[in-house]
């Protein structure tokens, strides 16, 4: 059947700016989507998602692990990144070649041809979970772009401004978009909507979000 009457994501347009410096790029992970999802399978047998604590002593509905030399993490002392994962208290897995080509690849595509991640968050949302408006500032300068990939079920991202009481922006982002944002707008507030149920081919009740940085 024509696309028209098939998936609605393929009338959406391929590329889109969403601020000064951020790009949205519909479908860019999608030739790998495969690999990718393998890698992320064997990243979470060794570092298992784990519903990390807040400094305020929130439990995150988000269940997270990261991969790279740095992973983020929270805890009761705060946000930082680590080079080991602190529950078996071993270095992260190596962020795997197919990852740091896809982040490369779509941060030259955003503008940012220079971008090498050394680290990357993996987010885990099940139906219900919800990440509020914030900032990426734990990395060491931010002269670096961030690589956001969504995998799995739809979602809605709020993408803001400086302040965390600008206006946002609503964007559903689907199975294989990627964000990037960087420059004037790399330190704006974003956010993901609390996740709506469904199951997804690849994913089943799940989105998968992976956020890369040059943390160190
Ligand atoms: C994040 O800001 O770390 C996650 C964004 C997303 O899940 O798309
Ligand atoms: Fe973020």
């Amino acid at each position: 059947m024509d696309d028209l009457f098939g998936d609605m994501t393929a009338t959406l347009p391929k590329r889109q700016e969403l601020a000064a410096g951020a790009i949205l790029l519909r479908g860019c992970a999608l030739p790998h989507e495969g690999v990718v999802l393998a890698a992320l399978q064997d990243i979470a047998a060794s570092a298992p998602f784990r519903r990390m604590n807040t400094p305020g002593g929130f439990q995150m509905s988000v269940a997270m692990t990261n991969c790279g030399d740095a992973g983020w993490v929270t805890d009761r002392s705060g946000y930082r990144y680590d080079a080991n994962d602190p529950v078996s208290g071993k270095p992260w897995p190596a962020m795997p070649d197919v990852f740091r080509e896809l982040a490369m690849s779509a941060a030259r595509e955003g503008g940012y041809p220079d971008f090498v991640p050394d680290a990357c968050l993996i987010n885990r949302y099940e139906p219900g979970a919800r990440m509020s408006l914030h900032q990426d500032k734990d990395e060491r300068n931010f002269t670096n772009p961030i690589v956001s990939v969504s995998l799995g079920l739809p979602a809605t991202f709020q993408f803001g401004g400086a302040r965390r009481n600008d206006p946002v922006e609503k964007i559903v982002l689907h199975h294989g978009d990627v964000v990037v944002w960087g420059g004037p707008s790399r330190l704006y507030y974003h956010g993901i909507l609390t996740l709506k149920d469904g199951e997804h081919a690849q994913t089943g009740r799940a989105r998968f979000n992976l956020t890369f940085r040059k943390a160190l």
